[in-house]
C-alpha cells in the first residue's frame, strides 16, 4: 500500500482560541493535493499543526503517517520520519549559515537514528549534491554562505524553502505559498522545479492563492477551506473554478463556516 497521509477530525487551537473545526484529508503517496480558501481560513494551521509548531494545540482528532500516530512527536521526529513543511513566512537564523543547516538536516532526515555529534555527511558528498542541487534551481553558490533567511528578499526566501525540498526529498511535503513573492520567471521556475523535484516521489500539498505554482503540478484533488473545515474537495476543475471566480460560491453555499470564516480573519459581516 502506498505511504499515506491521514488527518481526521483535527481541532487546532491557538491560544485557546480554536481555529480548526475538523478537518480530514488523506493524502497518498504520488498525489498532488492543492488547498485553497479566503484569508484566515486556517491553511497555515493545518501547516504548522501538522509539522507540531509547539503554539497549535491539538485538541482533537489524528494525524497518521503511514498508520503511526505522529501527534507525539517533536518537529524534528517528524522531519526524520518524512514530512516538510514549507512556510509561508520563513524566519531568519542569523549566525547559522544555509549550508551548514542543510548540511545538518539533510544528514538527520537520512539517517533518523543520527544523535547530536555523530558524522555528517561527507562534505565532499554533500557540497556536490548541493552545486547540483543549487544549478538546477538556478541558484548562486554564493547563497549558501549566506545565513539563513537572514536578510533575503521576499523571493530569495522562498527559493530557500525550495532547496530545502530538493535536498531534504520528503515523503509528505506542504508548500505554504511558495509562490508568494515571487516574480513572473521565478514562480515558473519554481512550478516547474517542484515538477523535477518529483512530485510523483512525495505526497504534495500545495497551498496557493494563485495558479502559476499548479501550472506544472495539475492538482489530483483541490479542497477549499472556509472557517476552519475543508468545505468542498473536487477536481483541478474546482482550482480553475476559484481562480476564476473567487469564493462567493463558496461562501454563500456554506454561510455558517462563511460567517466563522468572517469572525476569524476579522473581517465585518456582510
Ligand atoms: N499564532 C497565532 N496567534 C493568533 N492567531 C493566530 C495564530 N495563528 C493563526 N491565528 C489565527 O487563525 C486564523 C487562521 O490563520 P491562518 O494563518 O491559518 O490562515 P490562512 O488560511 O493561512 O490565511 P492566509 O491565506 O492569509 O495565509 C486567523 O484568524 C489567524 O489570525
Ligand atoms: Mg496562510
Amino acid at each position: 500500500m502506498k505511504p499515506t497521509l491521514s488527518i481526521r477530525n483535527l481541532h487546532v487551537a491557538v491560544g485557546g482560541t480554536p481555529i480548526l473545526r475538523g478537518v480530514d484529508l488523506t493524502i497518498r503517496y504520488g498525489e498532488t493535493h492543492a488547498l485553497m480558501g479566503p484569508n484566515g481560513s486556517g491553511k497555515s494551521t493545518l501547516g504548522l499543526a501538522v509539522m507540531g509548531h509547539p503554539n497549535y494545540e491539538v485538541s482533537e482528532g489524528t494525524i497518521d503517517l503511514d498508520g503511526q500516530n505522529i501527534l507525539e512527536m517533536t518537529p524534528d521526529e517528524r522531519a526524520r520520519v518524512g514530512l516538510f513543511y514549507a512556510f509561508q513566512r520563513p524566519v531568519a537564523i542569523p549566525g547559522v549559515k544555509m549550508a551548514d543547516f542543510l548540511r545538518h538536516a539533510t544528514t538527520n532526515v537520512r539517517n533518523p537514528q543520527r544523535q547530536e555529534g555523530e558524522e555528517l555527511i561527507p562534505m565532499r558528498v554533500f557540497r556536490e549534491e548541493l552545486r547540483t542541487k543549487m544549478e538546477q534551481l538556478k541558484m548562486d553558490a554564493q547563497f549558501a554562505r549566506r545565513y539563513v533567511n537572514d536578510g533575503f528578499s521576499g523571493g530569495e526566501m522562498k527559493r530557500a524553502e525550495i532547496l530545502q525540498l530538493a535536498m531534504l526529498q520528503p515523503k509528505f511535503a506542504i508548500l505554504d505559498e511558495t509562490d508568494s513573492g515571487l516574480d513572473a520567471d521565478a514562480v515558473r521556475l519554481a512550478s516547474q522545479s517542484i515538477a523535477e523535484i518529483g512530485r510523483e516521489k512525495m505526497g504534495l500539498l500545495i497551498i496557493t492563492h494563485h495558479d502559476k505554482l499548479l501550472e506544472h503540478n495539475p492538482p489530483d484533488f483541490t479542497h477549499v477551506m472556509l472557517g476552519g473545515r475543508i468545505v468542498e474537495s473536487g477536481s483541478a476543475e474546482l482550482a480553475e473554478e476559484l481562480h476564476r471566480y473567487g469564493y462567493e460560491r463558496i461562501r454563500r453555499a456554506y454561510p455558517e463556516a462563511d460567517a466563522q470564516n468572517r469572525v476569524m480573519a476579522h473581517e465585518e459581516v456582510a
